[in-house]
């Protein structure tokens, strides 16, 4: 540490050499990110509640009312009515309060190593979460369409099985699980259902199919207990702004921990100092863009993934792995490896992604993303194939 601080003028300038050598959305150049640039009117509302931590929320009831109308909007999304839930730091931790839940209730009335089924095409938090909370992974192979393999399920069922989970928005395909089919089999066997709509909780409900395709993943799906849906990804909000909505209040109380020196006398979430910050700039969000707002987002960024899908698909010795569900592409190439592609794309600037399963090249049209990026993208693409 310094002995003596810098002055204003100095410290800007060294903050600005940093933030140099950042990339920023608006280049359009990151083609592989799940998040975006944030709208500037939620930055106002993040910075007007900088210093409130709802870790304690009665010093902060407005924004602890601002985080319980959040989560009641996020639930009416979901279709379900008196949710409980919170405002948290991301996926992760919303998948891990979601097993965490599931852990509490298996062990109220069993003595096994708890399982949860998980589909292959799960996130890599799960990994983090089986082993933090000492749960066995049971994996569901993919079908021919990448999705979980429905039929496999009930087979890996026993008397450990503590939880399914099943995904809305795949990490690497964006594809939407049968959940319809998933929720039968837990309800049935009285399984704990969550739901990863991560990245689809934002999409989905705001995509215009016809009734016959329409992608029925929420709490209209009676064995579901628990759904994450990410503000920070297709919510538009800035970074950090997870989402967990539980159905039932008891479940989230499972998690309760009493706090004898602060205002409240217990807290449901794992941090204990939460920033109010995201929260408001959600809550801004929702109520400044509403239905129709996210309605024109989620539109617009569909309709950029169908005109790169196309592009693609009319490309020599492009394969394109499968037709998009949400706005997340996939392909490979006959010529070079998608690791080389990569490579060679970040030469020209750009910043794809390379996913493992299926090992291809990678893209999100998140709404930071325009066509004329796309247009430039694909000419330097064609150039890179063409080279030696
Ligand atoms: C489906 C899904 N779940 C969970 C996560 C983890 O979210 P986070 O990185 O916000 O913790 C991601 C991240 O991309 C995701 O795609």
């Amino acid at each position: 540490m310094l002995d003596k601080g810098m002055d204003k003028e100095k410290l800007f300038e060294k903050l600005f050499d940093y933030k140099k050598m950042d990339l920023d959305y608006a280049s359009g150049k990151i083609l592989g990110s799940m998040c975006t640039k944030p709208d500037p009117i939620a930055l106002e509302a993040y910075k007007l509640f900088i210093e409130t931590n709802l870790g304690d929320p009665g010093l902060f009831t407005g924004t602890a009312l601002m985080e319980r109308e959040v989560i009641g909007v996020l639930g009416e999304l979901l279709h379900l009515f008196n949710p409980s839930g919170h405002i948290v730091t991301g996926g992760t931790e919303a998948n891990l309060m979601a097993m965490a839940v599931a852990k509490k209730l298996f062990l109220e009335n069993h003595e096994g190593v708890p399982e949860v089924i998980l589909p292959e095409s799960a996130h890599f938090s799960f990994k983090k979460i089986t082993s933090m909370l000492s749960l066995k992974p049971v994996y569901v192979p993919l079908n021919d369409e990448y999705k979980t393999d429905v039929s496999v399920i009930e087979s890996l069922i026993n008397d450990n099985t503590m939880a399914i989970v099943a995904i809305a928005g795949t990490t690497e395909l964006g594809l939407v699980d049968d959940i319809e089919k998933i929720s039968e089999i837990a309800y049935k066997n009285n399984i704990y259902l969550h739901i990863d709509a991560a990245f689809g909780g934002f999409i989905i409900p705001f995509l215009e199919y016809d009734n016959e395709h329409a992608l029925n993943f929420d709490f209209k799906c009676k064995g579901v207990s628990s759904i994450t849906i990410d503000p920070h990804k297709m919510g538009l909000a800035p970074v950090p702004a997870g989402g967990i909505i539980f159905r039932y209040s008891e479940h989230l109380e499972k998690l309760a921990v009493e706090t004898p020196y602060l205002t409240k006398d217990k807290q449901t979430t794992i941090v204990g100092t939460r920033s109010g910050a995201g929260t408001a700039a959600i809550w801004t969000l929702l109520n400044y863009y509403g239905k129709e707002g996210y309605k024109k987002a989620v539109t617009q960024a569909i309709k950029l993934t169908n005109y790169t899908y196309e592009k693609l698909l009319d490309m020599e010795n492009i394969n394109v792995t499968c037709k998009p569900e949400l706005n997340i592409i996939s392909f490979t190439s006959n010529i070079k490896s998608p690791k080389q592609v990569k490579q060679e794309l970040y030469e020209y600037g750009w910043r794809i992604s390379v996913s493992a399963n299926p090992y291809a090249m990678r893209l999100v049209l998140m709404p930071h993303v325009k066509q004329e990026h796309i247009d430039n993208f694909l000419k330097d693409l064609n150039e890179i194939l063409k080279r030696e």
